[in-house]
């Protein structure tokens, strides 16, 4: 079929009553679906429900002598350090292991950063100009603390090969406002893509305009492919180290697509000033974290081959949702010109582009046809799409049934959205 935008008025006319008709069709079956958020879905919790119980009686101390019920060990303890050390490709020293959110250390490095500086800065960032670099579309809690904290977001595009890093360089280089970007190095949210080794020697080696210029690389996705062939992102950690820059880089993680969403274990590795600088901080809000959950994970998991085959386990159960939206959009999209779809290897998400300036009227269509898809704008700065194009679609939580239904009535309402666009 020709593009949509070639079609005479009279045959996009047609198109448009067509879809019209199937929207309502959709809507009269009162769907109840929500595709909002990347949540696993019980299935995937369940994998992991052994280690509720792996902890017998007496198990209580950490190889150390630790007594991992009491007070103590800001650190977290040895073994789950040396575990998700070599998850995250660094030393055992140079990672802290914390609660059950990388969300909430990163919240707390930035914060930190604000209030006290960071190590070879010149003060509280507070007291400065403040701008982060922001790879777009991106995950929108990396956006809300930086408009927790006033500072200002700088779009750079994550265009169909990835991270701009020409105009990252162009900007870190250039404006000594610019402390900071975030970056999700391995499948990425939502686009699904992973730096190339240039890019990684290019962050950690380009020139800052400023001194303390810092990458909050989280990532998030290391471990999380849909396929036999697993990405391979660089060591960013080692490149920022070999370029001499280590204290350049904050690199988070967390099993909360591992083991549990909501219980399992988030960690930071950076380099000593950096680690001692969040410590000191860290203190003053805890006398040490939940070392018996460190304990679960590490008795559950036992070693990196042990995480690499429960993700393996994962796969099969979300690959099959993945492929379904797929086929499902290329089946009803594919060659009209009106939506273009990632394909992502791993990760959470699908990113969805439409026409511009369709994406908060399809998303509106689809909640009043019953299926809450994530806000448009959610994975832009300020909750605002300056092209109003872009939709995160999370395939995890729901069941295949639904996501089926789901992308079948997504189909329509862009169908629907994009005919009333063409014809004006
Ligand atoms: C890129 C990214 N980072 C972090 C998180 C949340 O991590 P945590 O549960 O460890 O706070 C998510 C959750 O969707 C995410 O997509």
């Amino acid at each position: 079929m020709a593009g949509w935008n070639s079609l005479e008025k009279a045959e996009l006319q047609r198109l448009a009553e067509d879809a019209q008709k199937r929207y309502n069709e959709w809507k009269s079956k009162k769907l109840s679906l929500d595709m909002t958020r990347g949540k696993p879905c019980p299935e995937q919790l369940d994998l992991a429900n052994r280690m509720l119980t792996c902890l017998k009686k007496d198990d209580y101390k950490s190889e150390n002598g630790t007594d991992c019920r009491n007070y103590g060990g800001l650190d977290g303890i040895p073994e789950a350090r040396a575990l998700f050390a070599e998850y995250l490709g660094v030393g055992a020293d140079d990672i802290i292991i914390g609660g059950n959110s990388s969300l909430n250390i990163m919240y707390n490095t930035v914060s930190a950063a604000m209030m006290r500086g960071v190590p070879g800065g010149k003060g509280p960032w507070s007291q400065e100009k403040v701008k982060f670099l922001c790879p777009s579309p991106g995950y929108d809690r990396h956006f809300s603390v930086c408009e927790y904290f006033g500072i200002e977001m700088v779009i750079v595009e994550m265009g169909p090969k990835g991270l701009d890093i020409d105009k990252v360089a162009e900007l870190v280089g250039s404006d000594p406002a610019v402390k900071g970007i975030w970056c999700v190095p391995k499948y990425s949210n939502p686009t699904g893509h992973t730096y190339t080794d240039d890019m990684v020697d290019r962050l950690a080696s380009m020139p800052a305009a400023a001194g303390d210029f810092r990458i909050f690389c989280d990532n998030a996705y290391s471990a999380h492919q849909l396929g036999r062939k697993p990405d391979q992102l660089k060591n960013i950690f080692e490149a920022c180290k070999a370029a001499g820059n280590p204290d350049r880089i904050y690199l988070f993680g967390s099993t909360s697509k591992i083991s549990f969403a909501g219980a399992g274990l988030s960690f930071m590795a950076a380099s000593k000033a950096n680690l001692d600088a969040y410590k000191a901080s860290l203190a003053m809000q805890t006398i040490g974290p939940d070392k018996l959950n460190m304990l679960r994970h590490v008795r559950f998991f036992k070693d990196l081959a042990g995480i690499e085959k429960h993700m393996k386990k994962q796969a099969k159960i979300i690959k099959p949702k993945f492929d379904a939206v797929v086929e499902i959009l290329k089946k009803n999209l594919d060659g009209k010109g009106i939506a273009t779809w990632s394909n992502p290897k791993g990760g959470y998400f699908i990113s969805f582009d439409v026409l511009d300036g369709c994406a908060q009227e399809v998303v509106k269509l689809a909640a009043e046809a019953g299926v809450k898809l994530t806000k448009a704008g959610a994975t832009f700065p300020y909750g605002k799409d300056p092209n109003d194009r872009n939709i995160r679609i999370a395939p995890t939580l729901p069941s295949l049934e639904e996501i089926r239904q789901a992308t079948e009535l997504l189909s329509v309402c862009v169908e629907v959205v994009s005919a009333r666009k063409l014809l004006g």
